[in-house]
């Protein structure tokens, strides 16, 4: 696997960097004063770039937990099937939570995550994602806080992976498969 395979950049280092720091602002300002610190869920492994650099430009106390689901396996389209490899270290019950992921492709990832937490009962439920995919959309799903919007094509890079690789990429690049 070669860089070089990506052709075209759909987001750049300098764009990724306005983007989140504009998330930062929107999150921040929306939450405001809390009783008790946010709660920040990053679903694995996709979010985890993303996920590291949300966190440090949002000015909320903030605690962290992780979720990994899986829904692509080392193919490039969406199965539909989302399995839970990991669950949460900790309860979201009465808590502020903050979903967040890479990308938004088919949504039926999100549709899963967003309703098994519903059903644990969090104060309140938000999702952000950094990329969007509209034209995918399979699942309808309400995303409160979105990075970028882009095309159907296949997206690597800055956390997103084809068959594992890619994913350290400080861009968002489109890959010749
Ligand atoms: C990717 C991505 C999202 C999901 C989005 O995860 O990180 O979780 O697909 O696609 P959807 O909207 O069509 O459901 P993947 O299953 O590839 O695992 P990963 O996070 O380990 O890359």
């Amino acid at each position: 696997m070669k860089n070089s395979e990506v052709t075209k950049i759909l987001v750049s280092e300098d764009e990724v960097r306005e983007i989140v720091g504009r998330l930062g602002k929107e999150i921040s300002e929306s939450y405001g004063e809390l009783d008790r610190e946010l709660m920040v869920i990053g679903l694995l492994r996709g979010s985890f770039i993303f996920m590291a650099d949300l966190i440090r430009v949002i000015d909320t106390p903030l605690v962290v937990d992780f979720m990994t689901v899986s829904s692509y396996g080392d193919g490039t389209v969406s199965s539909g099937d989302v399995k839970v490899v990991m669950d949460l270290d900790s309860s979201v019950e009465g808590r502020d939570v903050l979903l967040v992921e890479d990308i938004v492709d088919t949504g039926r990832t999100f549709s899963k995550v967003v309703r098994m937490m519903k059903n644990r009962n969090p104060k309140s439920l938000k999702i952000c994602t950094f990329l969007n995919k509209p034209e995918a959309r399979i699942a309808d799903i309400d995303i409160d806080f979105c990075g970028i919007d882009i095309p159907n094509e296949f997206a690597v890079g800055y956390g997103l992976d084809y068959a594992q690789g890619y994913r350290n990429l400080p861009y968002v690049g489109v890959l010749e498969l």
